[in-house]
C-alpha cells in the first residue's frame, strides 16, 4: 500500500513536469471516437434540434408508459406514492404547494423527450428506442390534456407542439442579475474575505418551522374529521338513486362561484356538453350514480369496490370524497389532496349539478 501511494505520488510529480504539447495536450489519453461523441451528445433543443428521426402516437405510448412508467407514475401520471406526478396541477403554481408537472410547469417539450430518452425508466435509463421515447412523449401530452388521442409526435411535428408554461421562462437578463449581467467574472482569489449575506430560512426557501407546521396540519385534520365519520356511518345499501336538485333550484351565485373551483378539478375531469374521460373519468350524470359506477373508464379497485360496496354519489357522499379523497376511498387514485375550502365543496357541487352532472 505504502508502495503504491508512493509510486502515485512519483506520477503526480512526473504529471506536473509533463510539459505542454504542441497540439495543446498532455501527450495522455487518446481522442474520443465519433461513436463516443455521439453516445454522448444526446441534447435536445426547444427547436427541436438534436432529434432523432421517428415518431411515436399516444396509442402506442398508453401501452409502452403501462409497461415501463406506470408502476411509478400511476396510469394517469398522477403519481404512485411519492414518485413525481407528471400530469394535472393547472392553476397550481401561484398556490402554497405547487404541483409542478410536465403540463403544469415544464417550459419546453424538448425537455420532457430529452429527459425520458436520458434518464427514464428510472433504473433502466436509455433502455427505450427513439420511437417509444415519441410515443410516451405524445401519451404525457395527451395525460396533461394537450393534445387529443389520435395524435402522433414525430420528428416533423414536434417544433410545433408548445407547453402552456413556456411564456413564464425567460432570459434574467437584469443588470443586478447575478447569473446573467455582463459583470467581468473573477475567476481566481475573488474575495479577501467572505461573508455571509442570508439565509435560506430567510429568503424563504424552507418551510416554516416543524412546530407551525404541526399545529397546522393538526388543525387540518381536526376539520376533516366529523366528515369522514360522517361518511363512515353513512348506511352502505343506499343504492335507490337518489333525488338530484332541479338545476332550477341551483343559485347562480353559487354555480358561477363553482365554475372557479372547478378549475382545481379541470386537470382530470371534464363536466357538460362533450365531456369526456380525461385522467378522472367524465362527470355527466354522476349524481345518482355508484361510485366507480361509468362503464369505459378505467377506476381503481379501490373505487370500484366502493361502488360494489353500496357508496352512491349524492350531495353528502360527494362532499366527503372531495374534503378528503384518500380519507373517504382509501387508495383511490384521484391524485388530489381535496378541496380546501368548506364553501367551495357546495359550490362544486351546485357547478357539477348545473352541467348536467
Ligand atoms: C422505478 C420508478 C420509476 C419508473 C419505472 C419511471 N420513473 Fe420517471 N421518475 C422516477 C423518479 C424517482 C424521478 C425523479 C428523478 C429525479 O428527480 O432525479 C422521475 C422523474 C420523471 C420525470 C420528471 C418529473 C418531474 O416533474 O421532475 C419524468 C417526465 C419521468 N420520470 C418520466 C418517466 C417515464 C416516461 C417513464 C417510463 C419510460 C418513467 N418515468 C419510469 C421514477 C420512475
Ligand atoms: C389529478 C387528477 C384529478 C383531479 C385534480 C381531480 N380528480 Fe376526481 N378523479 C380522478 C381520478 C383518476 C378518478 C378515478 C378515481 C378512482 O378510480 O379511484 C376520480 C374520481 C372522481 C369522482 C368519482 C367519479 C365516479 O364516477 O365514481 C368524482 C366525483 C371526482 N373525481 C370529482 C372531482 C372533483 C369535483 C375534483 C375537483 C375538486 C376532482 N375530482 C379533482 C382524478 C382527479
Amino acid at each position: 500500500m505504502l508502495k503504491s501511494l508512493k509510486l502515485g505520488l512519483l506520477s503526480a510529480a512526473l504529471l506536473a513536469a509533463q510539459p505542454v504539447l504542441a497540439d495543446g495536450g498532455f501527450g495522455l489519453g487518446r481522442a474520443a471516437t465519433d461513436a463516443e461523441v455521439a453516445a454522448w451528445d444526446i441534447d435536445v433543443r426547444p427547436d427541436g434540434a438534436g432529434l432523432p428521426e421517428g415518431s411515436g402516437s399516444v396509442f402506442d405510448g398508453e401501452e409502452v408508459y403501462f409497461e415501463k412508467c406506470a408502476v411509478c407514475h400511476g396510469d394517469f401520471g398522477e403519481a404512485v406514492g411519492r414518485w413525481p406526478v407528471l400530469a394535472g396541477g393547472y392553476d397550481t403554481l401561484t398556490s402554497d404547494r405547487p404541483v409542478k408537472t410536465v403540463g403544469s410547469y415544464w417550459p419546453y417539450l424538448s425537455t420532457v423527450w430529452d429527459y425520458v430518452h436520458r434518464a427514464m425508466p428510472f433504473g433502466d435509463a436509455q433502455s427505450l428506442t427513439d420511437d417509444e421515447v415519441y410515443s410516451i412523449t405524445a401519451y404525457i401530452l395527451y395525460l396533461n390534456d394537450l393534445v387529443d388521442d389520435d395524435f402522433e409526435l414525430s420528428k416533423e411535428n414536434f417544433a410545433e407542439v408548445t407547453l402552456p408554461n413556456q411564456d413564464a421562462f425567460y432570459m434574467d437578463d437584469r443588470e443586478e442579475s447575478p447569473v446573467w449581467s455582463n459583470r467581468e467574472r473573477c475567476m481566481t482569489n475573488c474575495k479577501d474575505s467572505v461573508e455571509i449575506v442570508a439565509r435560506a430560512a430567510v429568503l424563504d426557501v424552507t418551510p416554516e418551522d416543524a412546530a407551525a407546521r404541526k399545529a397546522k396540519e393538526a388543525k387540518g385534520a381536526a376539520a376533516e374529521e366529523p366528515k369522514a365519520a360522517e361518511a363512515k356511518a353513512e348506511p352502505a345499501p343506499a343504492a335507490e338513486p337518489v333525488a338530484v336538485a332541479a338545476v332550477a333550484e341551483l343559485d347562480p351565485a353559487l354555480v358561477e362561484a363553482g365554475e372557479k373551483a372547478f378549475r382545481q378539478c379541470k386537470a382530470c375531469h371534464q363536466v357538460g356538453d362533450g365531456a369526456k374521460n380525461r385522467v378522472g373519468p367524465h362527470l355527466n350524470a354522476v349524481f345518482g350514480r355508484p361510485a366507480g359506477g361509468l362503464d369505459g373508464f378505467r377506476y381503481s379497485k379501490a373505487m370500484t369496490a366502493a361502488g360494489e360496496g353500496g357508496k352512491v354519489w349524492d350531495d353528502a357522499t360527494m362532499a366527503a370524497f372531495l374534503a378528503a379523497p384518500k380519507k373517504v376511498v382509501p387508495k383511490t387514485k384521484m391524485a388530489f389532496r381535496g378541496v380546501k375550502k368548506e364553501k367551495d365543496i357546495d359550490a362544486l357541487i351546485a357547478y357539477i349539478k348545473a352541467n348536467g352532472g
